[in-house]
């Protein structure tokens, strides 16, 4: 029997932690629903879903400065809409609201299926064994961004190694994150410097060169963070998503099967995928004035995390919550956050997904896994026998 106390000390989220993570969200939930953890400087959390979205509807509470990432992904530069708090994140929101109309996603409805069919029709040409991460669930969200963001789709490989850096390296390896963040910077502004206004918006940087931000338009700067950001939160959370829904298939014929038969389950499974499997787990908050929560006492200025994937899971909320049940109804995850941040990627992020496990059913045929040691979170290896 684990010690409560020293689960919560030691409470952590990235890498290894993870491997055991659902254990430990049930010992938290259970024992210690608001806690304080000693890791990267000392911060609260709150793992029941309801504290989890009190505080997202809250933020004259709960402020989003100096970032939603621990450790920060992006040095002290503030990244728009995600870090910024009300008044101003109204407006700098808004600004990315056309780009995720349904009309819009309508737009990329074909691309994705296409690629999607493509992709999954070389992997498996590839044969058994190949990597479904590396052939499969990276390059869909990669290509379909380049189309967004107006990159050539060639550059996909060099974008996934700057995800690699910036998000997996960043604990262990600062330096090489903040290298990688640079670059990031550097191939935007190159882009930016050769673009042209041709009349048409067609993409991202058309777009926000365009874009008007309290009747100004955007700073060079400004634009800058949008692209960043939009590659940060756009990528690496739709390749995990669809390489989690791939694993869990890998290990569980009968549900794969089951998707076969009925691929009209597909997009109730990929819900389950994304409350059971999340990319985000977490998301930090900094208290903006002394609040009680369980009984704990929060004092202004200090950290909290937001454990989306410990609410996503919390017995109160979801009967048999650590069931993947792919077929559950009533699904009100917080996958997608659930505030004045909630993604705005949210409907195209799903969209890969749902298309993704629909065209790999397709092509590939039944799957197990190849190397029953990989894991069902990060955007790692995943060797599928076939
Ligand atoms: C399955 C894929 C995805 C997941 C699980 C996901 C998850 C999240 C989460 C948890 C947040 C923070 C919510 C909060 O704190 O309340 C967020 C914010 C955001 N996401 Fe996503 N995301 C995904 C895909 C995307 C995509 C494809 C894009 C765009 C290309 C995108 C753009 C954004 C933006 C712009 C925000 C900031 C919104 C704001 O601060 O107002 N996301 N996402």
């Amino acid at each position: 029997m684990k010690d409560v106390n020293e689960v919560a000390r030691n409470f952590d989220f990235h890498g290894e932690a993870l491997d055991e993570i659902f254990d430990t969200y049930s010992t938290l939930r259970n024992g210690c629903p608001v806690g304080r953890s000693e890791n990267y400087g000392g911060f609260w959390f709150l793992t029941k879903s309801d504290d989890i979205f009190a505080a997202e509807q809250d933020p004259e509470a709960f402020s989003v400065y100096p970032s939603m990432m621990v450790p920060s992904v992006s040095e002290g530069i503030q990244l728009p809409p995600i870090d910024i708090d009300p008044p101003e994140h109204t407006a700098y929101r808004r600004i990315l609201l056309p780009l995720f109309t349904p009309q819009e996603l309508k737009k990329l409805e074909q691309p994705i299926r296409d690629t999607a069919r493509k992709l999954a029709e070389d992997f498996a040409k590839e044969g058994t064994g190949a990597d479904a991460s590396y052939h499969y669930s990276r390059p869909l969200p990669t290509i379909i961004f380049s189309r967004l963001a107006g990159y050539p789709e060639k550059d996909w490989p060099k974008f996934d190694k700057w995800v690699d850096d910036i998000i997996y390296e960043r604990v262990e390896k600062p330096e090489v994150a903040n290298q990688a963040s640079k670059d990031v910077f550097s191939y935007f502004e190159n882009l930016l410097d050769n673009w042209k206004d041709n009349g048409e918006s067609a993409n991202l940087m058309d777009y926000l060169c365009r874009a008007k931000i309290d009747g100004r338009p955007l700073t060079r700067d400004e634009l800058l963070r949008y692209c960043y950001l939009l590659f940060l939160a756009g990528l690496d959370t739709t390749a995990w998503s669809i390489r989690a829904g791939l694993w869990y298939l890998a290990n569980n014929p009968e549900d794969q099967q089951k998707l076969r038969d009925n691929p009209e389950l597909i997009p109730l499974a990929c819900e389950e995928f994304l409350r059971t499997l999340s990319p985000v787990q977490v998301m930090a908050r900094t208290c903006l004035k002394d609040t009680v929560i369980r009984g704990q006492d929060i004092k202004a200025g200090e950290r909290v995390m937001l454990v989306f994937g410990a609410g996503n899971r919390d017995e109160e909320i979801f009967p048999n919550p650590d069931k993947i049940d792919i077929e559950r109804q009533e699904n009100r995850h917080l996958a997608f956050g659930g505030g004045i941040h909630r993604c705005l990627g949210s409907n195209l992020g799903r969209r890969e997904l749902v298309v993704g496990i629909e065209e790999f059913l397709r092509a590939v045929p039944q799957f197990k896994p190849a190397d029953p040691s990989e894991k069902w979170h990060g955007v790692g290896p995943l060797k599928l026998a076939f």
